[in-house]
């Protein structure tokens, strides 16, 4: 599995410990930035990794600002996209088996490092039960308005 990751500077610290411990999980993935802590609009990174997620260039993505908000809002904007904000490794399991998400939302000033990477390894070991919540993700992606 290949992962996007993305971060605005609020995010930047949690997205280098993910980096470094995808590392360690040997699970490949592409930074899309920021790069350091100097102050960025975390739309921009939203939007980049949200549009490598629907053009396959990754299988799914991992998005940072300082409370994940901003960014899962962002990310939420494009059709196609299910971004879950997590603060638990409950909700991480339920937005895959569920909802299908496709994209991870982190608060890097909200949650800490060691709950952060629980809550990334349920994301990736976790997968989409389909059946009924098949139909109801079909239905999030019928509202075009
Ligand atoms: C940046 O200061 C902060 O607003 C951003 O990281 C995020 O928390 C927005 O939702």
């Amino acid at each position: 599995m290949k992962i996007g990751i993305g971060s605005d500077h609020g995010g930047y610290e949690l997205k280098e410990s993910i980096k470094e411990y995808l590392n360690q999980l040997g699970v490949e993935f592409v930074d899309y930035g920021t790069n350091s802590l100097e102050s960025v609009d975390y739309p921009d990174f939203g939007k980049k990794v949200a549009d490598a997620v629907l053009e396959k260039q990754v299988d799914r993505g991992i998005l940072i600002c300082g409370t994940g908000i901003g960014i899962s809002i962002t990310a939420n904007r494009i059709q196609g996209i299910r971004c879950a904000l997590c603060t638990d490794t409950f909700s991480a399991r339920m937005s895959r088996e569920h909802n299908n998400a496709n994209i991870l939302a982190l608060g890097g000033r909200v949650v800490g490092v060691g709950l952060a990477l629980d809550i990334v390894k349920t994301f990736l070991d976790t997968e989409f039960e389909g059946g009924r919540h098949e139909r109801r993700i079909n239905k999030i992606d019928e509202i075009t308005c």
